[in-house]
């Protein structure tokens, strides 16, 4: 469908859809044409990390005192994350990270997705009443792709870092050999799951000692993971894809009825991708492209924003054309988005100012614009699992990672005395037509399962680069993760600190279900009664995200870390 019949298609439908009496179309100004990308001059002398745990951001910091740079520090961060915080991440897992390298200025998306193994079967996620099995999509060997996060840790090494790989994963080998205090979240994610971990041998013998989640106070280890991690470290990728590590993994998703295969495994490959650039109020923001969905729904999403005067606009003026602005980019993500190595997508419309301004046209100025006629489906809560990490180096390298097993605690499957927790991200691809995933997110054929396909994604790290002053950053939180890094990207734009941003209260909209998503506080009385008003329906949500922000002000080359407020656990340090 070429841009002209789809802008017509939009307002055509709009059109007959909104019945408002003397509604005007909004008053959108011409795009503004793109502006070139920012040069990030200086380099801040010191560094910092903001991670989800303070034993990671620790790890981080260890590595950049050794002489590693923000890339080092990352694969010290993620593997480190991987021992003490597996509800969120780990190596049997998947992450995406937007990096920019100070020498030479190279920007760049590193994609560690998981793939759908080659034996993927469409009818293993369908119940023989042709309803979405919810088990085999979440639980267990079949809800795990085949993980890219070892191989993603030795690519960053390999090709951004200063530091061996094995110097590098130092600090998670030993934090597992030598063991930790499990913090209050990973005790709850592991009684939450207590009954699915049972059913696995070796996963009720790792995470439930004794029957129990590990205790307060208690020191846990992790040498079978310590052993898995020591193989990546001597022997790079192929110790955890090829040989013994690899062997053991695919008996063991094997024996508990998966359809992995050691060339699965041997076959993975880290794919380096342009990342999405958008230019926005004086800004270059870099973001996730596909596999992704974040960094087109964010690109978007500003692109529609750039038409309007937000500025000089009330709370529920301005609330009101954010949220028209996220449905619109949540329709055409759930219509488009998939694996670019398996669908062709139309990004060059998607990412197109004058589509924005198109789509821009049928926002009215006074109401919400009902979502549309497809069914309605349920958000379920994301809770916090998956993880996100900013650093900042002393040279000015910058990284932002994005790193999940998706769901709690993955699959609660764990291969065997690998040690290694897999991921149930296989509810990442739209497994049954039409049917909402664990975060409500509908999908087309385009996020169809296929053999060696990533999922979809929504992780969305991102840079923000601006004349004087910089930032990275990111949340877990699936579906909302789009929707809260683009709020911290308005709230940092607008001149936030660190710490603002990350604790700035947040709402979402995905198109559907058509409801607003909102954190108790966001809105006050006046303007919740504004946007109610307007035809919108504020439902309030308890769970929001685990916002990791370093920020850096070239004027003073003051660096800033932040964790998000509302979990304790997280550390930002400037170091
Ligand atoms: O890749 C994704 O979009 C999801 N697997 C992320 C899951 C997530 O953020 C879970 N929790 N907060």
């Amino acid at each position: 469908m070429n841009l002209f019949s789809r802008l017509k298609g939009t307002a055509l439908l709009l059109g007959l859809l909104l019945v408002a009496p003397g509604a005007a179309w909004a008053d959108v100004k011409a795009p503004a044409q793109p502006a070139s990308p920012t040069l990030v001059a200086g380099k801040p002398g010191h560094a910092a990390v903001a991670s989800a745990n303070f034993i990671a951001t620790h790890a981080g910091l260890e590595v950049l005192a050794k002489g590693g740079n923000a890339f080092d520090a990352a694969v010290a961060v993620a593997s480190t994350l991987s021992v003490v915080e597996p509800e969120s991440s780990g190596l049997g897992g998947g992450f995406m990270a937007v990096l920019r390298r100070a020498d030479d200025g190279k920007e760049v998306f590193i994609d560690a997705r998981e793939t759908a193994p080659a034996a993927v079967q469409a009818k293993d996620y369908v119940n023989p009443d042709g309803s979405p099995n919810r088990d085999t999509a979440l639980n267990g060997p079949l809800s795990a792709g085949i993980p890219g996060a070892p191989a993603g840790l030795a690519w960053l090494a390999e090709h951004y870092g200063r530091l061996p790989l094995k110097t590098s994963l130092a600090p998670a080998i030993r934090t597992a050999r030598e063991g930790f205090e499990p913090d209050p979240r990973l005790r709850k994610a592991i009684a939450d799951r207590a009954q699915i971990i049972r059913r696995w041998p070796a996963s009720a013998a790792k995470y439930l000692p004794g029957g129990q989640p590990p205790a307060e106070g208690r020191k846990w280890r992790d040498p079978d993971q310590a052993r898995t991690l020591e193989a990546l470290a001597e022997h790079g990728r192929d110790g955890f894809y090829r040989g013994p590590v690899a062997e053991h993994l695919v008996d063991a998703v094997r024996k508990a009825g998966g359809r992995w295969t050691l060339e699965d495994l041997a076959a993975y490959q880290v794919k380096e991708r342009a990342p999405i650039g958008v230019d926005y109020r004086g800004y270059h923001i870099v973001t996730a492209p596909p596999p992704s969905s974040g960094g087109v729904a964010i690109a978007q999403i500003l692109n529609m924003l750039a038409g309007f005067d937000l500025a000089h606009m009330d709370g529920v003026q301005r609330t009101h054309y954010v949220i028209e602005a996220m449905r619109r980019a949540f329709r055409d993500h759930n219509d488009y988005l998939g694996d670019p190595d398996f669908v062709k997508m139309p990004l060059d419309m998607l990412l197109s100012p004058y589509y924005a301004a198109g789509l821009s046209q049928s926002i009215l100025p006074d109401r919400a614009t009902p979502s549309s006629m497809l069914p309605v489906t349920s958000l379920f809560d994301p809770g916090m699992h998956t993880t996100h990490f900013s650093i900042i180096d002393k040279d000015g390298n910058m990284v932002a990672v994005t790193s999940t097993v998706n769901y709690e605690l993955g699959s609660a499957f764990v291969a065997g005395d690998t040690g290694v927790l897999l991921n149930d991200e296989m509810d990442d691809f739209a497994l049954v037509p039409d049917a909402p995933n664990v975060y409500g997110l509908l999908g087309s054929k385009a996020n169809a399962p296929a053999p060696g396909k990533r999922m979809l994604s929504s992780m969305s790290p991102s840079l923000v680069l601006g004349k004087d002053r910089c930032a990275v950053i990111g949340s877990p939180g699936g579906s909302t993760i789009i929707t809260q890094v683009l709020e911290g990207i308005l709230a940092f734009i607008d001149g936030e600190d660190a710490a603002q941003i990350a604790a700035h209260k947040r709402f979402h909209h995905q198109f559907l279900p058509d409801k607003v998503f909102v954190e108790d506080g966001t809105f006050d009385a006046a303007t919740a009664e504004g946007l109610k008003r307007m035809g919108y329906e504020l439902t309030p949500r308890e769970s929001w995200g685990f916002m990791n922000v370093v920020t850096w002000d070239l004027r003073s080359n003051r660096l800033d870390a932040a964790s998000d407020p509302r979990r304790p656990s997280g550390l930002g340090k400037v170091q």
